[in-house]
């Protein structure tokens, strides 16, 4: 049997839940109390498609402006930097402060501690009220803040995923910008919410690891097709 050291507890605001930080032998793991695995080192492919694919589509990669919510591991951050250019800003958006304590511990070597990047800014809070304060100002949103529209770990987090919080994206987003969403599984609800919402949506299905076994989905959404 796998032998995890616990080296963190950090409280859940809005949820009776907390999240724990484990070490391994020679890696990490995010859990939910009660088991279930959020993040591990293990596995970040799709974390870190969630930050390059819509980058990818981006016009002036140079300059970007980009929001992330939130941060878990780093990965759709490091990601995001390895994809932008020189000029650009990166916000990732962190609701839970020994999250970013974690990820400036050892947690950090495993993305490349992109947190030191210049480039990045952190914002230690709920990425929601970021979107609604902001307006016309991001080429990317990339969304990952739970297990997916049925979320594991904060209620308050169903409102990025109704009509009212996908319209608030839309409405933070430049008029070229593109919105990613991650989730554990395919959601057709969804899809058509962000369609509904008069976006054209592509749905990509991504390995969490190598070329077999799991997939997640990511949803890359943008109004100029
Ligand atoms: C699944 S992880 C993100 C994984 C990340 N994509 C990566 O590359 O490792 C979800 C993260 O979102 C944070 N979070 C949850 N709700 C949030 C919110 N409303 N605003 C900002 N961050 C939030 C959690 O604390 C957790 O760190």
């Amino acid at each position: 049997m796998r032998h995890w050291t616990q080296l963190g507890e950090a409280a859940i605001p809005g949820s009776d839940k907390t999240l724990l930080l484990y070490r391994g032998k020679d890696d990490f793991s995010i859990r939910i109390s009660g088991g279930f695995e959020l993040m591990s080192t293990r596995k970040h492919a799709s974390e870190d498609a969630l930050g390059s694919l819509p980058c990818k589509r981006l016009k002036q990669a140079e300059s970007a402006h980009v929001l992330i919510g939130g941060l878990g591991m780093g990965f759709t951050l490091a990601a995001v930097l390895k994809e932008v250019g020189t000029g650009a800003e990166v916000t990732v958006a962190e609701l839970i402060p020994e999250v970013v304590d974690w990820n400036r511990g050892p947690l950090g070597d495993f993305s490349g501690r992109p947190l030191d990047d210049p480039r990045t800014r952190v914002h230690i809070g709920d990425v929601a009220k970021l979107l609604r304060g902001s307006h016309g100002c991001f080429d990317v949103i990339a969304l990952d803040v739970d297990n997916g529209p049925e979320g594991l770990t904060k209620r308050a987090n169903d409102w990025l995923y109704s009509m009212s919080g996908i319209a608030a994206a839309l409405d933070a987003l430049s008029p070229t910008g593109v919105l990613a969403y991650w989730s554990a599984d395919p959601d057709p609800a969804f899809h058509d919410k962000l369609r509904c919402c008069g976006f054209m949506v592509d749905e990509v299905s991504v390995f969490a690891h190598g070329k077999k076994g799991t997939r997640h989905t990511i949803w890359l959404a943008s109004v100029d097709g």
